[in-house]
């Protein structure tokens, strides 16, 4: 697969996907970081890991305008699987369509509760003893795709949402390769390490 990364902001996970690619955790190539935000700080660190960078900025843009752009990197760089980290730009079902089974999400919930935004916050309201995140193909449902792997933590009495995101963070490093390796055609897996279960299918 030549792989795509699409981020907003710090690019974390899109840091660990790089070094886990290149430990050998999935086949491929990772051929673009691309930004819908200028200046985001994950473009510093794909540069640094020597990535090919790009950004498309979204705001202020018309979605056709953006997308038909986003399109034009995508090409380009001859990309032909799509992984969205921390990519805060919902895409349209058009554009979604086109990568039905090549696109795939990360998002900080046990999926399908909390979608959407503040899933931490929704997570705490709701009062769960169990959090985590989800890595699964994006259609044109937000956050509703199918599930690839899911990693659970506990939510701890006296947590705020910068503490559960911390800990839900380590989940989402430990399970978006091992997710994107299955996704391109590797084995499922099942592991409870460091306080994180976690479960690729
Ligand atoms: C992650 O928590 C992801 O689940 C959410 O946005 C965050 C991105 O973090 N969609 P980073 O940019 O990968 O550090």
């Amino acid at each position: 697969a030549r792989i795509a990364i699409l981020i907003s902001g710090r690019g974390s996970n899109m840091e660990v996907l790089v070094k886990a690619h290149r430990a050998g955790v999935f086949p491929g190539e990772i051929v673009l970081v691309l930004s819908n935000k200028e200046g985001a700080a994950g473009l510093d660190v794909a540069e640094e890991l020597g990535v090919p960078t790009a950004t498309v900025p979204s705001k202020g843009r018309s979605r056709d305008a953006f997308e038909a752009d986003l399109s034009n990197a995508l090409s380009a760089a001859e990309a032909d699987f799509v992984c969205l980290a921390g990519f805060m730009r919902v895409l349209t079902p058009g554009f979604v369509s086109k990568w039905e089974g090549r696109m795939v999400n990360i998002h900080p919930s046990l999926l399908p509760s909390f979608i959407g935004l503040h899933v931490q916050e929704q997570a705490i309201a709701a009062g769960t003893a169990l959090s985590g995140c989800t890595v699964h193909y994006v259609t044109a449902d937000l956050d509703a795709g199918p599930i690839i792997g899911q990693a659970a933590v506990p939510l701890l009495a006296g947590d705020a949402a910068e503490t559960l995101s911390a800990r839900i963070q380590k989940a989402e490093h430990r399970l978006y390769p091992l997710a994107v390796a299955r996704a391109l055609g590797g084995e499922p897996t099942v592991l409870a390490e460091d306080g994180v279960l976690l479960s690729v299918r």
